[in-house]
């Protein structure tokens, strides 16, 4: 079975969101296999976003991931790694579609900072590196 890294970031702890994304991945029928919370050292910050470095959004992105607690899942599921950035729904809420996490629950982006509630893996390579970065 596939297994992939979901993040709540900062912005979906501090809005009380952690619980309704929780249902919505539990109601999909996906299993939650290990959940922490954590601050996140800026060290596994830059190892997660390795591939934004140097990017305009990085740095603001970094800091707004430090800004809080985040709480990391290792959810597993048929296909999961895919159906769960369907269900988190495009980048920019602004847009998400409806029925989505960021398309109902994600508010416009700001100026500087990068809220957009959660993190999915993009593949089977992004989600075994990044599951051993947060779970080991
Ligand atoms: P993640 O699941 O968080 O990885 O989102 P994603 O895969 O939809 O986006 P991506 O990996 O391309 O970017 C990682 C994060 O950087 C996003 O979730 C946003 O928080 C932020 N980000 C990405 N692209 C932009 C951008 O063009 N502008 C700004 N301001 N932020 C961005
Ligand atoms: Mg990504």
């Amino acid at each position: 079975v596939e297994e992939t890294l979901v993040l709540i970031k900062p912005d979906g702890v501090a809005r009380n969101l952690t619980g309704e994304i929780l249902r919505r991945i539990e109601a999909k029928g996906y299993q939650l296999v290990d959940v922490k919370m954590l601050e996140a050292p800026r060290e596994l910050l830059a190892a997660h976003y390795a591939e934004h470095e140097g990017k305009p959004f990085y740095e603001p992105l970094v800091e707004f991931m430090e800004s809080g607690s985040i709480v990391a899942l290792r959810v597993a599921g048929n296909r999961v790694i895919e159906g769960f950035r369907s269900l988190a729904g495009t980048t920019d809420p602004s847009t998400a579609a409806p029925g989505t996490i960021r398309g109902d629950l994600g508010r416009d982006w700001g100026l500087k900072v990068q809220q957009n509630l959660v993190h999915g893996s993009d593949s089977v390579e992004s989600a075994e590196r990044e599951l051993a970065l947060w779970f080991h």
